[in-house]
């Protein structure tokens, strides 16, 4: 059975059913995340329950929030089988504590710990996750949403995290698909799930009131999917991506893109009437439109909508200024099914496709398989880097950049929002700029986990 095929059968099985929603808590007593093993039920009631990898239990994990400028103050213990770390997306932070196994630390061994203590300079929507071979560690749950809130915080009604993500299953037990490494899975879009949800289980509901204002926030935990989502019942305005404030907010109008790892904040009215459904809806595999997530219209919060909602205050250092000037790298991304290229560098010799891809590396960064020694580059540190990226390949990837936060650079010169991960397309050179103001040695890498896995990973170092 081909790995569509499962994806269908599955949908197919659980359509017409209905389940309970549950939003994680905020973490409370010992400042600990436990990585363990446990129990969730993200398929249909008529399934079994899934065993899953998890923060204390939950899935998503605990929903960590702070105020900015705090610290975050968390030890890792591991109670899995295997060695595990944590990476703070998008978070501006201390190198030591990035949390990518074998670059900026060991991983936590089982049964060990690892003290995780950082500052958040930047308020926004930000998540964790696993970083020690997170093309499994991620796709079996472990992550959770870490929101850092503006002092000064826009006036909602109510603030909901939405943690979108797939899980593949198969359909005879609930259990995950094995094995996470599928040569299929790794050279094409990588692993995409047959069953959709938000906040761990497939059918994500909150009531809602008419009128009523809320920010959502939007985080892509997926391995690989691109999500494509509408407003139905909802009148919104993106206010943030990936954590960082726009200069004003943009009226939602066309289809949103949320590439994995990626982060959307929309401040939204409820315009669907009291009784009615209000929906961010998704378009599914099948060419349908679903919910992702549903909100029932019960009693109305005011007579009147709102009044268009101001900006978020800008966080600090938000500028990339110099771009003229700036330090020019040329990043090639390559390989994969259908790809052009015919092989790379690995472990330091040069090795043709077929070769590679016995090894289960398909894809490559400027002729290079995976990360070395020897950084992609060296730049010093508050310089200004532009970066070409060309894709050479037959798929979307989203690129993501540990420790900085770039802004794409239009052909004009004109510069984009503010964002750590960028989606590629076949064909469509684009360029990020940044200012290397965060000394340490940082992952670029792609945020489809199989294919960081299986090569599209590099580093560079900023001194
Ligand atoms: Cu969210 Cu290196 O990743
Ligand atoms: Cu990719």
């Amino acid at each position: 059975m081909t790995l569509r095929m499962t994806r269908r059968a599955f949908c197919g099985a659980m359509a017409g059913t209905a389940g309970l929603a549950a939003l994680p808590v905020r973490a409370t007593g010992p400042q600990t995340l436990t990585a363990r093993v446990a129990k969730a039920q993200i398929a249909p009631p008529k399934y079994a329950p899934t065993a899953v990898w998890t923060y204390d239990g939950t899935l998503p994990g605990p929903l960590l929030r702070v105020f900015q400028g705090g610290r975050v103050t968390r030890r890792l213990v591991n109670e899995l089988p295997v060695p595990t770390s944590i990476h703070w997306h998008g978070i501006r932070i201390d190198n030591a504590m990035d949390g990518v196994a074998g670059l900026t630390q060991e991983a936590a061994p089982p049964g060990g710990a690892f003290d995780y203590d950082f500052a958040v300079p930047d308020a926004g929507t930000y998540w964790y996750h696993a970083h020690t071979n997170s093309f499994e560690q991620v796709a079996r749950g472990l992550s959770g949403a870490l929101i850092v809130e503006e002092t000064d915080a826009p006036d909602v009604d109510r603030d909901e995290v939405l943690v979108l993500d797939d899980w593949l299953l198969n359909p005879e037990d609930a259990q995950f698909m094995e094995p996470f490494r599928h040569p299929m899975s790794l050279s094409h879009g990588g692993r995409l799930g047959n069953l959709l949800g938000t906040n761990g289980t497939f059918d994500f509901a909150r009531e809602v009131r008419a009128n009523e204002r809320l920010r959502l926030r939007l985080i892509n935990a997926s391995n690989a999917r691109i999500f494509v989502l509408r407003l139905a019942g909802l009148d919104g305005w993106t206010v943030a991506l990936d954590g960082m404030p726009l200069p004003a907010p943009e009226p939602v109008e066309a289809e949103l893109i949320l590439a994995p790892a990626q982060r959307i904040d929309l401040i939204v009215d409820v315009t669907a009437e009291d009784g009615e459904t209000a929906a961010l809806v998704r378009f599914d595999d099948d060419d349908q439109w679903r919910p992702q997530a549903r909100f029932p219209v019960a009693g109305n919060a005011s007579a009147t909508q709102r009044d268009g909602p101001a900006a978020l205050p800008p966080n600090p250092n938000m500028a990339v200024p110099g771009i003229d000037s700036a330090r020019r790298l040329d990043m090639v991304i390559q390989g994969g099914a259908m790809g052009r290229m015919s092989g790379a560098m690995m472990n330091g010799r040069s090795m043709g496709f077929r070769d590679m891809a016995g090894q289960g590396k398909f894809w490559a960064l400027s002729g290079q398989v995976g990360i070395t020694d020897t950084p992609f580059a060296s730049l010093d540190r508050g310089e200004t880097v532009r970066m070409k990226l060309t894709n050479d390949t037959a798929f979307a990837h989203a690129m993501h950049l540990h420790g900085m936060h770039f802004r794409q650079v239009a052909d004009d010169g004109t510069l984009g929002p503010m964002r750590d991960t960028i989606l590629s397309y076949p064909d469509e050179p684009l360029e990020i700029a940044f200012v290397a103001d965060n000394p340490g040695k940082w992952l670029f890498h792609c945020h489809m986990l199989g294919h960081a896995a299986s090569g599209m990973t590099a580093w560079i170092k900023v001194s």
